[in-house]
């Protein structure tokens, strides 16, 4: 979703921010603008530059080029619009009457036509249909010479969310972020700063962030942020070490984010377990090392996440229910919010987030918590709202994920969630020391066996073209075949628009068997597992319906030799390994389908890589 930068110091701010506008680009936006606060000249009055596109940022930086503001103060950001189409008028930054407040903002201001409608009657004018256009008319309605005043008198007006970046021509040396419910960090180096709403936008420039609580402002000066609360209260900053590096957010070679983030999930794998596993299945999270005894209260697991975080959380409940033999349920994290779920202080909830800003999956958090619930976020970002607003936080160490489609983040997740189901198991004293051991050997031999599938990615390219005519997929499987098989519908429709639906293949016969014919081609996940022989006969169901089958199946399995009309032979391991393999095979199919039809992988439309909003 939107995307903010910020920048004061010692060097020109125009390029900075145009570079970090392409680091931000793969969260998913519509238009893009920057303001840059111009060095004045021969004795003339400061002035701002503002530079908008209603189209990519590389149109914006084509204008920027063109004609490039002198300054080194300055905000920019990308817009995917919720209030107003993506138009020129419409992008950030927004402005007051006067031209000299500069704002730039993620979120929605929920109460923004009352506050429109009362600015209005005084006076103010407002070009753009956005709701964030109310921020620097507020500000201007309440300055009074002191501009961080102002600001903060104008925030505790506003209902909503917000990440803002603003500036003031008056103060050419303050650049001021706030947040409430959307993410900001304030990147430190020497002599210079950063604003951002996303980390991967400045790792160039700092690894050093300081990452600013709900409801607080940032102050930023030549000497550095100040921290305080809305009433003006000062807070100690919280700064955080970031372990991401450049390369990561690089393409590397590869054509596309999305590949190479394949390319890198045998590493994925390996960083969510690694220094967390004894050679017995013991289990250890440093950021989340409850006392065993706090861990055997637990009664019920509660999993919460969305799209393909909701598929990993399926496959969570699935493995915690059947090796720790604890309740567990997975839930749409935006319909759980308003519903009113009986659980309580014996429950854990899990949640499940790559980007640790997911709206639906943040309120989610914090309905599970106020019902007493204990909580652990599930999260590739460290300090991230859910790892912060959570009791606990399992960090899945994947480096920067940049496609819009989660790859890598979902094996991580995998990975992780297996360790969790483990760690619950042994406390329960459900699962014995020597099946422990078994599973140990399964995980670690993971990272090489997931290698082993992204080495055959050619064999799935052609299988990739062959299926890439059809405009419909089913995507089926049973017990952990079956979130897989969400999760390759998901991966398939985001990324390349053709309708794909998972089910199970028991379900199939209900109902989306009336779907298929000889042009509606079913991918079957038919690998080795307790309901195999159930699959296989849902293969026949299907093929009897004249459907094309491309199934899945364990090297050495002969059943569906003349029934299916493409097989993918699977190496024979444990049935939570095959879950990690198969999707990463249906990664890869789902992106040479995509790729085949010239689709922009790495940013589909109307995606966004983090969903700030509900
Ligand atoms: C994944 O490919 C999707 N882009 C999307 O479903 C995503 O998983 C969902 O929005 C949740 O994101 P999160 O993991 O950051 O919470």
């Amino acid at each position: 979703m939107c995307g903010i930068i910020g920048y004061l110091g010692d060097r020109e701010a125009t390029p900075i921010l145009m570079e970090s506008l392409k680091r931000l680009e793969y969260r998913g936006y519509d238009s893009a603008g920057v303001a840059v606060l111009e060095l004045p000249h021969n004795g003339d009055a400061t002035r701002t530059s503002i530079t908008k596109s209603e189209k990519k940022v590389d149109t914006l930086i084509e204008k920027l080029n063109a004609n490039m503001p002198s300054g080194r103060l300055g905000i920019g950001h990308t817009r995917w619009a919720t209030h107003g189409k993506p138009t020129y008028i419409n992008a950030h930054p927004h402005t007051d009457c006067k031209g000299k407040i500069f704002v730039v903002h993620n979120g929605i201001i929920e109460n923004f036509a009352e506050l429109k409608a009362e600015l209005q009657a005084a006076g103010h004018e407002f070009p753009s249909d956005t709701d964030t256009e109310v921020v620097p008319h507020l500000i201007e309605a309440n300055y009074k010479g002191d501009f961080l005043a102002a600001v903060r008198a104008a925030l505790k007006r506003i209902r909503g969310t917000y990440a803002l970046a603003m500036f003031s021509s008056d103060d050419p040396e303050l650049l001021v972020g706030a947040r409430l419910n959307a993410p900001l960090v304030v990147g430190l180096g020497d002599n210079e700063y950063w604003i951002a709403s996303d980390i991967t936008a400045i790792i160039p420039y700092t690894k050093r962030v300081l990452v600013l609580g709900e409801g607080e402002v940032a102050a930023v000066t030549p000497l550095g942020p100040e921290v305080s609360t809305l009433d003006g209260k000062t807070v100690k900053p919280k700064i955080v070490h970031v372990d991401w590096d450049v390369a990561q957010a690089q393409k590397g070679g590869f054509d596309h984010f999305m590949l190479k983030e394949i390319h890198e999930e045998p590493d994925a794998v390996a960083n969510a377990m690694r220094g967390r596993l004894t050679d017995d299945g013991v289990v250890s999270f440093r950021e989340f090392d409850l006392p065993d005894d706090d861990l055997r209260r637990i009664r019920e697991v509660l999993l919460l996440g969305m799209g393909t975080s909701l598929h990993a959380a399926i496959v969570g409940e699935l493995v915690i229910e059947d090796w720790a033999g604890i309740p567990a349920r997975a839930e749409d994290a935006s319909e759980f919010r308003y519903r009113r779920p009986t659980f309580g202080d014996k429950t854990l909830s899990v949640v499940i987030t790559q980007s640790g800003e997911t709206a639906d999956t943040l309120v989610a958090l914090q309905q599970a918590k106020c019902r007493g619930a204990l909580s652990v976020a599930v999260t590739n970002v460290i300090a991230s709202s859910a790892a912060r607003d959570a009791d606990g936080a399992i960090y899945l160490h994947s480096g920067p994920e940049i496609g819009v489609a989660s790859t890598k983040t979902f094996v991580a997740h995998l990975s992780s969630l297996y360790l969790l189901a483990m760690k619950l198991a042994t406390v329960h004293g459900r699962v014995s020391l020597e099946r422990r051991r078994e599973l140990v050997e399964a995980l670690r031999a993971l990272p090489d066996q997931v290698q082993g599938i992204v080495d055959r990615e050619k064999e799935i390219a052609k299988l990739a073209d062959k299926y890439s005519g059809y405009k419909n997929f089913m995507f089926a499987g049973r017990g952990l075949g079956f979130p897989v098989a969400l999760e390759g519908a998901l991966k398939l429709k985001e990324i390349s628009y053709i309708h794909a639906e998972g089910t199970s293949g028991g379900e199939l016969k209900h109902g989306a068997i009336a779907l298929l014919d000889e042009s509606f081609p079913v991918v079957a996940i038919c690998t080795d597992s307790p309901t195999r022989e159930k699959m296989v006969s849902n293969v026949h169901e299907i093929v009897a319906r004249n459907a094309p089958v491309l199934a899945l199946v364990t090297k050495g399995d002969h059943s569906l030799d003349d029934v299916a009309t493409d097989m993918f032979e699977m190496p024979a391991v444990e049935e939570a390994s095959s879950a990690v393999l198969n999707t990463v095979m249906l990664q890869l199919f789902a992106y040479h389908v995509a790729t085949k039809l010239g689709q922009d992988v790495d940013q589909p439309r109307n995606l966004a890589k983090s969903v700030t909003v509900e």
